[in-house]
């Protein structure tokens, strides 16, 4: 079994770099696991052209393919989002929006294989969790389109740099237990 662990932030060494990976090194023992970041991938915005209504294909062709394969391979994926002006950061909506080849509301359209499950974690520096509750509604939303069962989440807040994690790890560890 295969897990995928996405830092959806584009900073590599920051919060959410950290709590990826406390989540990969405790899924290592269980699942084949690999962590990306969405910086590692290019690609550009949606167009809002609709071909993909028609055809199950976007017209652009680019890195989106290479996260979308990721998402095939792996039977648990984790999206790891801090709150970028109280929503997920833009790289990774840039990146939903082009996953609308795969979304269920039009015929035809691309379809992962069944059985995943997916797990959303949100982080903010602010103290209020309602805005974690918003981010991680995003998540599960794109993991609903795409028919990734909701298996967990968890928000976390006043987290700004890597060294807050610390006190958030015993519900990291406990989310971890769950997949
Ligand atoms: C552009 C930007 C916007 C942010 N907006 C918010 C916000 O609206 N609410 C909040 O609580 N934290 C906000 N933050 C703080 C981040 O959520 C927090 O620092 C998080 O730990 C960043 O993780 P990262 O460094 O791994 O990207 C923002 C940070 C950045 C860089």
């Amino acid at each position: 079994m295969k897990a995928l662990v996405i830092n959806c932030s584009p900073v590599r060494n920051g919060a959410t770099a950290e709590i990826v990976g406390i989540i990969a090194g405790e899924l290592g023992s269980r699942y084949e696991t690999k962590s990306v970041c969405i910086d590692d991938y290019k690609f550009s915005f949606c167009l809002g052209c609709r071909s993909c209504h028609k055809t199950a294909k976007c017209v652009q062709h680019d890195d989106v393919d290479l996260l979308m394969e990721e998402f095939e391979n792996a039977d648990v994926i984790v999206c790891v989002a801090p709150s970028y002006w109280a929503d997920i950061p833009g790289q990774f909506k840039a990146f939903i929006d082009r996953v609308t080849p795969w979304c269920n509301t039009h015929e035809p359209h691309a379809k992962l294989s069944s059985s995943k499950r997916g797990f959303a974690v949100a982080l903010r520096t602010g103290p209020n969790m309602k805005e974690c509750e918003r981010l991680i509604g995003s998540i599960e939303h794109f993991y609903g389109h795409l028919e990734i069962e909701c298996a967990g989440n968890l928000g976390m807040v006043s987290v700004e740099y890597k060294e807050d994690v610390a006190a958030h790890r015993e519900e990291i560890l406990a989310l971890c237990e769950k997949m």
